[in-house]
């Protein structure tokens, strides 16, 4: 994958989109599309997986066919709100293992402070995939790939579902070899920090905790 951000325009994605942004979506209904965008968006961060072949028999005749090669992928989702993409994900990639970040924010330095961290082993031979629903400042995401890298991964890419300008030019900065997979590239942030036209707090929507 070249392209520092790619958005995946495809028409299901943008009208399950289009039904999550609407503020009187439930949250039933907002946790299940999410569910289904993410593997939409599994689909694409994953296009470029190394394949082997392995011999086998169909039930007319042998056949070398093409299977997944290398180490199993690594899904790690930043907590909160990235726990709404991996369910979706680990039922197209089953056998992907799994690790989580926990970050909050310094309510003085606005810092990201890391409170959880605990990934699969052997990173740095895995491809890593770190899902969060909203790159909005990118403060947050930036200090997850970093701490990432710390545990030893090399081939990372972020997954997220909606995008703002702010956030997307954070990690191409911080983190130009991270290519990120979106499903929309929204207007801006506003003063509050959320993306505008955005769809609210997504960690507040899908667990309805507001
Ligand atoms: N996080 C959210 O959940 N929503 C935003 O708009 C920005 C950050």
């Amino acid at each position: 994958m070249d392209n520092h951000l790619t958005i995946v325009d495809h028409p299901l994605v943008q009208h399950k989109l289009t039904l999550m942004r609407e503020k009187d979506t439930s949250t039933a209904v907002f946790r299940q599309l999410l569910r289904e965008i993410s593997q939409f968006l599994a689909y694409e961060v994953t296009r470029e997986l190394p394949m082997t072949n392995k011999v086998i028999d169909t039930p007319l005749m042998e056949m070398d066919a093409p299977v997944l090669a290398g180490r199993k992928l690594a899904l790690v989702s930043i907590l909160r709100a990235g726990n709404g993409l991996l369910d979706g994900m680990l039922e197209l990639i089953p056998s992907a293992r799994v690790g989580f970040v926990g970050l909050y924010r310094d309510e003085e330095t606005l810092q990201p402070v890391q409170y959880y961290f605990k990934v699969p082993t052997e990173l740095n031979k895995r491809l890593v995939i770190a899902v969060d629903p909203m790159l909005a400042t990118g403060n947050s995401s930036a200090a997850a790939i970093d701490l990432l890298k710390k545990a030893g991964a090399t081939n990372i890419r972020f997954l997220c579902l909606l995008a703002a300008p702010e956030g997307v030019a954070r990690m191409k900065e911080a983190h130009p070899d991270v290519p990120i997979v979106t499903a929309a590239l929204d207007e801006r942030l506003n003063e509050k920090g959320y993306i505008v036209p955005g769809l609210g707090d997504a960690g507040d929507r899908m667990f309805g905790t507001k």
